[in-house]
């Protein structure tokens, strides 16, 4: 044998044996579903900051996530070290516009029981449907909870890894709008979201049916139903799910014939205006004992004014609120309506909050955030704002695998968590990729805390609008009461007696 043959043997034999251990193991999705080719993009990744830095991006400029955040999100779900060293990056002396800054407290708050749990609980400050005495009212055990995105956007085994890894950190998994699936039955709880669709709640010609939804919530860990009037990536849009979609298991799951298109039109058929809104929120909340909400991107602030004057009126209202921002995710959606569609979170969950408090509503009912706040300082701004608790979206699928490769609509997502191709899919283990939802949900709760230490506070809620400011051009700074244009300082907190109790709690073991 030639020396050449040799060696050629020798490349043959060990691209077989990386193929064999790439396929077998169960750590990397990438490396099972490309292996060999996948190590390249771990080289990148790895080499990338270095490039990037004099070539192409810098570690803040790309969307809708930065690679400083990811990094936060991947190391922090992996949980390595997710420090950054030398100091800030960002040119803090000539930010962009509305650049927030957290003031920190000359006095930090001590370390509370949650610092010293592993999971570093930190539960919602308001009780969900307590101002409406609801029976199974509750109090979140999680203020960062995953929002909705529907099995069908998502593969089967991400929907397990998320649901799994929900019950790891105690916190809800929100089922979005396709039906509540085998594979969210993991042990995590849930909220149920239906939209226009009504799927798995409808009857056989698409109405939105009762008993399935009382029955649904009886048979499965059900501890809030949550109406979805929009969603910021794609408000006042309807969807059509194509019949080549609707597999067996998907029409099962959602109620309606195999194989046939199926359109979730842009407005509900159960309600037409915001009597009939507030007529079928308290009939579901009567007949489940559920705490029951409204999800919606905002665009005609009109329609928040009416809906707060008729809550004053009838004495009727959602028991919670989800606020979703423009820059918000989805499966897919036209361009216009992602880029130009509903005001974006920052724009628009004061004015949603303001319309509340003027009426003297906001402190009985909860706000759920949602719009890229799966990062420590979105997440506190949100909570200043007034927000009890948020979601998460694209972070937990980032924290599961997701590279932000934004082919979701492809079909052909290479980390198998938003397609339903077994090709792709078979590479997500869902007994790893839990483990690192709740490692990501947990840090950003410890991280949370940590801020709300260093504003003096014992929980991240009771942080108050004089903490954060806003930089502008040329030294100037605009406080967050003119940005947010809240004109009474108690706006964005708690009421006093839920203030008192979350501080209790936090000061205890739970
Ligand atoms: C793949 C995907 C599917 C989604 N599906 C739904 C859905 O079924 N119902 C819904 O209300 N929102 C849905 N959303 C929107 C998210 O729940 C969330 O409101 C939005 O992405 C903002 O959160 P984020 O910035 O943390 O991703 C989806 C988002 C993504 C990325």
């Amino acid at each position: 044998m030639t020396w050449f043959a040799a060696i050629l043997l020798l490349v043959v034999a060990a691209i077989i044996l990386i193929t064999i251990h790439d396929v077998v193991q169960r750590k990397h999705t990438i490396l099972r579903n490309f292996p060999v080719i996948g190590h390249f993009r771990y080289l990148l990744e790895k080499i990338g900051p270095e490039l990037r830095q004099y070539i192409v991006t810098d570690n803040d400029e790309e969307r809708p996530f930065s690679r400083d955040e990811r990094r936060w999100v991947y190391t922090s779900s992996k949980r390595l070290n997710n420090y950054f060293g030398f100091g800030t990056d960002n040119d803090i002396e000539n930010p962009p516009a509305g650049y927030p800054i957290i003031k920190q407290s000359t006095f930090p708050a001590p370390a509370v029981a949650a610092d010293h749990d592993e999971l570093h609980p930190v539960p919602a400050a308001k009780v969900l449907g307590a101002a409406r005495n609801r029976k199974h009212a509750f109090r979140p055990e999680s203020i960062v909870n995953i929002s909705a995105m529907s099995f069908g956007s998502l593969s089967g085994p991400a929907i397990v890894a998320l649901n799994r890894g929900a019950r790891g950190a105690g916190c809800l998994h929100n089922t979005g709008e396709g039906g509540l699936s085998l594979h969210h039955q993991q042990g995590g709880e849930i909220i149920f979201q239906f939209g226009t669709g009504y799927f798995g709640v409808r009857d056989p010609d698409g109405a939105f049916d009762l008993a399935r939804l009382v029955d649904l919530a009886e048979a499965h860990p059900v501890k809030a139903i949550e109406i979805k009037l929009s969603q910021g990536a794609k408000a006042g849009l309807g969807g059509m799910l194509l019949g080549a979609k609707v597999t067996p298991e998907i029409a099962a799951i959602r109620g309606i014939p195999v194989g046939q298109d199926c359109a979730s039109p842009a407005s509900h058929t159960a309600f037409s205006d915001i009597d009939g809104l507030l007529e079928l929120v308290e009939t579901i909340a009567d007949a489940t004992g559920r705490p029951v909400g409204i999800k919606s991107a905002v665009g005609d602030l009109g329609f928040w004014q009416d809906l707060t004057d008729r809550m004053v009126a009838t004495g009727t209202g959602p028991d919670f609120v989800t606020v979703d921002g423009g820059e918000g995710g989805t499966g897919a959606a036209p361009l216009a309506f992602s880029d130009h569609v509903s005001l974006p979170f920052r724009h628009a969950f004061p004015r949603v909050y303001r319309t509340f408090a003027e009426r003297d509503l906001h402190t009985g009912t909860v706000f759920v955030g949602s719009g890229k706040l799966g990062l420590p300082t979105s997440a506190l701004q949100a909570l200043i704002m007034g927000c009890d608790v948020l979601g998460v979206a694209r972070e937990a699928m980032m924290s599961i695998g997701c590279i932000q490769a934004q082919i979701c609509e492809s079909g052909r997502c290479p980390t198998g968590v938003a397609t339903q191709r077994p090709r792709y899919t078979r590479g997500l283990d869902p007994a790893d990729k839990s483990v690192r939802l709740t490692n990501y949900i947990i840090s950003l709760r410890k991280e949370l805390l940590a801020l709300a230490h260093a504003c003096g506070q014992s929980h991240p809620a009771l942080v108050g609008m004089d903490r954060i400011e806003f930089l502008e051009d040329r030294w100037r700074s605009t406080s967050a009461a003119t940005i947010f244009g809240y004109l009474d300082p108690e706006f964005g907190l708690p009421s006093r007696t839920d203030r008192e109790d979350i501080d209790t709690l936090m000061q205890t073991a739970q």
